[in-house]
């Protein structure tokens, strides 16, 4: 081939003429200098004529051979040779140097305090284009290779790799460390961490040596994950039908992270609060957070490592699996944490984030590595999980496991696209899995169903649901299923068309004694919210869901359902929020938390838009709210009762942040009671980790710049405290003052090194109303400053969502547009648009709130409990 180097450029992927077969890698990071070197032996097949191979590096120095070009912006590197290279095999062998940087991605390094004082680990992060950063490689999940490691590093530190070590040789300061080559496998999972740790050790029914790595000290934190992490792997083997893939798997903790864990095959590095527990200092809502990210990157070395997606396109093969799995397996360890009703949660963050226009398919195009980062969102996760879930339920638990088996028996040790798993399926089923699953996931967006009755008929139309309350153009192919009057007679089918019917006759037909109408009758689509749709029932229908509610009728996750599309609808403008507040009223003696977890955070979201839309009324709805809270919380207290389950647990801490959210006095005071006993006595048993934030945020509530001690007493805490989860509760408190100057104080201290910039999230997501105005002028003055600090696409998206979001006017949105005008870049544009979008639906939604007519009686009679 001849031509330039140029040509080469501005690709989505790199040429398939000479491919990777096996890496020879050779580093040896200088943990003091933040620097390494590094020397690569790749043996590459040629397969068709060329002078050039072509493969990515980024951020490389001193690369040897030198007549090759590198194109920065590509992030690619050219070698050219003076005639075409011999087709078969052969090895392109570079010496290269690095930076051990501090910004989270590729190599880098990470501080831990060790007797005091402050090391360096190095640690590599590679997902999803960060290999390049560290060793030049075909970048590209589908150009699998096998990997051989040798580490030259400190004698005294832990070097760990994907597969165990072979051989070691020291000599005195240093060793070299030999590792077992790898099977086929993709360059993002790649691994490396070295520093000082302590393991705890255990192993699954089939013998593979599992171990938990911890700073040195705290392996008891380990025995949880490494508990789930042992009968995960087994679990996993069975629903696979393939054993785990590798002799051994190392799980660690990793001080500064961007994500929350990695899967790294053999080698799951995890940030603090998502592998340690510890049954003093952690609540149960950490507890559970541990056992769902164990699950999820454990289940990634079945689903990602073993079979990868051949492209980023489809990612959601790797995350929306991995997180329905990990649902799987947590529901089989914790039956009583009743997970699949939990998973609603994951479902409607995906079912928000895609009612925006801004949203995107679950399979997106992408055309350069810098657009990678944006799609890890709740589009390829929750989206992804959830309808993974509906087809499920639509082939039936045992047609799906099995499929699901011989896909990863067909790609093991490949890569598959979305199109090969709905061959696999239909293959196995028989059903038109690809025509359905292709609306899903070719398409952004998704249906509400219309449904009202008509005589016998329940009429169904279907229109794609957006929370502008626009109508756009979607239609999907919708499982739909309903019950009426009970759960015990069920129909089923798919909706193909615009619009369906379903005959009901047995129903309607069914007459009371006196032969009046039965008035108990209820119709609920949609059963158990399998499918990934909203319903909208006209006002018949409407009302007799919320007696079945009132008569307890209704399942957990039909409750839910039914409470989060009237939200939904609510913000659409398809009903008012008179109506919803008339909904919520049924849920008064709800006690169930995954019940409740969702009406807190609709209550929330109403306190919040009320604000603005209705300030003379805001007293009052948020009176209302607390009324419909109250009885459950009080029921619950603030202390534990022995022998009560996990999810009352989590519902104690649930209620008491929503009830000091809502201004609840009573709750506050004893909240900021609580705080002073526990600041005088960290052991008292009045403040246990379950309810701490929920004192926390009561005693922000309290300071001020004027009166600040609170502040300060919880800063002094953060300091004192080594425990990662307690930081971040802290950290999540923070901004919370209603004081605009505390959070202006908040905000900078963010910036400083007191607060990784792992963490800044947290901080981030508590702002308080009160401080919006002054978080978005503090970000336009340090915007050039977070750019640099946060480049990771997750973490700048946290800036977006936070302090955009909140808004609720078009002025706003139009002077954010303009500050950002020139200055956008693919890390967050996304973030940035899909935030704008939300100001403006809740500057329509406030518009339309104002207008409702009825909404201050029907505050007054609920008050009243007359409604
Ligand atoms: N593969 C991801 C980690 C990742 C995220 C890498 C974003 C690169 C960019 C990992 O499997 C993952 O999904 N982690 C989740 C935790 C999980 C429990 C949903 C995370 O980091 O939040
Ligand atoms: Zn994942």
């Amino acid at each position: 081939m001849a031509g330039s180097p140029d040509q080469f450029r501005g690709q989505a992927r790199l040429p398939r003429f000479a491919a990777p077969l096996r890496y020879d890698l050779r580093l040896r990071p200088d943990l003091a200098a933040c620097t390494f070197t590094g020397a690569a032996a790749i043996a590459v097949a040629v397969s068709a004529p060329t002078r050039f191979i072509v493969l990515n590096a980024a951020e490389l120095d001193d690369l040897v051979p030198t007549d090759v070009v590198q194109f920065e912006e590509d992030e690619i590197l050219v070698v050219g040779f003076d005639r075409d290279l011999p087709l078969g095999e052969g090895v392109l062998a570079m010496d290269f140097t690095g930076t051990l940087n501090d910004q989270m991605r590729g190599f880098y390094r990470s501080k831990y305090l060790y007797n005091g004082e402050s090391r360096n680990m190095a640690v590599t992060q590679f997902e999803a284009a960060d290999a390049r950063r560290c060793f030049p490689s075909w970048d590209d999940p589908a150009f699998k290779a096998k990997f051989k490691l040798t580490l030259e590093v400190p004698s005294e530190l832990v070097a760990l790799s994907n597969m165990p070590v072979v051989s070691e040789t020291v000599n005195g300061p240093t060793k070299t460390v030999y590792y077992e080559e790898s099977p086929l496998m993709s360059t993002y999972l790649v691994a490396i961490v070295v520093g000082l740790f302590d393991y705890i050790e255990s192993s699954t029914s089939e013998g593979t040596k599992v171990r938990v790595y911890t700073q040195v000290g705290k392996t008891d934190q380990g025995k949880f994950a490494l508990d789930v992490a042992v009968k995960s792997l087994d679990l996993y083997k069975d629903y696979f039908a393939t054993p785990y893939p590798l002799p051994k798997l190392d799980m660690i903790a990793i001080p500064d992270f961007s994500a929350g864990a990695m899967e790294n095959y053999g080698l799951v590095t995890y940030r603090d609060t998502a592998l340690l527990y510890d049954e003093q200092l952690s609540s149960a809502s950490n507890k559970q957070n541990v056992a769902i990210t164990v699950a999820h990157e454990l289940a990634h070395q079945w689903f990602g490592n073993l079979v990868t997606m051949e492209w980023w396109t489809h990612l959601w093969l790797n995350e929306g699996f991995a997180s329905w799995v990990s649902y799987l397996a947590v529901e089989s360890l914790f039956p009583e944490w009743n997970n699949w009703t939990q998973f609603l949660d994951e479902m409607t963050s995906g079912l928000r984030l895609d009612a925006l226009a801004e949203s995107h398919p679950i399979e997106v195009e992408v055309n350069h590595a810098s657009e990678i980062d944006a799609i890890f969102d709740s589009i390829s996760y929750d989206k992804g999980a959830s309808v993974i879930r509906m087809l499920q339920s639509y082939l039936g638990a045992e047609r799906f496991q099995k499929a699901l088996a011989s896909y990863i028996k067909k790609y093991a040790y490949s890569n598959a696209k979305t199109e090969d798993l709905w061959a696999v399926l239909e293959e196995e089923t028989g059903e038109p899995v690809k025509d359905l699953m292709t609306t899903w996931t070719k398409q952004q967006g998704y249906p509400v169903i219309y449904a009202k009755l008509n005589g016998h008929d329940l009429e169904l139309e279907q229109a794609q649901f957006l929370s502008d309350g626009s109508s756009g153009p979607g239609m999907w192919i919708v499982p739909i299923t309903s019950c009426c009057g009970s759960y015990d007679t069920q129909k089923k089918f798919l909706l193909k068309d615009k619009t369906g019917k379903i005959q009901i006759e047995e129903f309607t037909s069914s007459q009371s004694a006196d032969g009046e109408k039965n008035q108990n009758i209820w119709i609920k689509l949609n059963i158990d919210q399998t499918g990934f749709y909203r319903v909208k029932y006209d006002d018949e229908l409407a009302a007799g869901l919320v007696k079945a509610i009132k008569a307890k009728k209704l399942s957990l996750m039909d409750k839910i359902g039914i409470v989060e599309d009237s939200y939904a609808l609510s913000v659409a403008r398809k009903q008012t929020l008179t109506s919803l507040l008339q909904l919520l009223n049924a849920y008064d003696d709800e006690s169930d938390y995954t019940v409740l977890s969702h009406v807190t955070s609709v209550c929330l979201s109403i306190s919040k838009v009320s604000v603005d839309a209705t300030p003379d009324l805001n007293k009052d709805i948020k009176q209302l709210l607390i009324n419909l809270l109250l009885p459950a919380a009080k029921k619950l207290g603030w202390d534990p009762k022995d022998g009560e389950s996990h999810l009352d647990v989590m519902l104690r801490s649930l209620l008491l942040i929503a009830l000091v959210r809502l201004g609840h006095n009573d709750t506050i005071n004893e909240g900021v009671r609580r705080f002073h006993i526990f600041f005088e006595d960290r052991k008292t048993s009045l403040l246990l980790p379950d309810t701490r934030k929920a004192a926390y945020l009561a005693l922000m509530r309290t300071v001020s710049a004027s009166s600040r001690s609170g502040y300060d007493a919880l800063l002094k805490i953060y300091r004192e405290t080594a425990e990662p989860q307690e930081k971040s509760r802290i950290l999540g408190s923070l901004s919370s003052s209603p004081d605009k100057d505390m959070v202006v104080e908040a905000l900078n201290f963010m910036l400083t090194d007191e607060v990784r910039n792992q963490d800044s999230f947290y901080i981030l997501g508590g702002i308080s109303l009160e401080g919006r105005e002054v978080a978005w002028t503090w970000l336009k003055q340090n915007w050039d400053y977070v750019l640099k600090t946060w480049p990771s696409s997750s973490l700048i998206s946290d800036f977006m969502n936070s302090i955009i979001s909140p808004f609720t006017s078009e002025e706003k949105a139009a002077e954010v547009s303009e500050f950002f005008a020139g200055r956008i870049k693919p890390s967050f544009e996304r973030a940035l648009k899909q935030s704008l979008e939300r100001v403006r639906i809740s500057a329509r939604w406030i518009e339309s709130i104002r207008s409702e007519p009825n909404l201050g009686q029907t505050v007054q009679h609920l008050l009243q409990g007359k409604a």
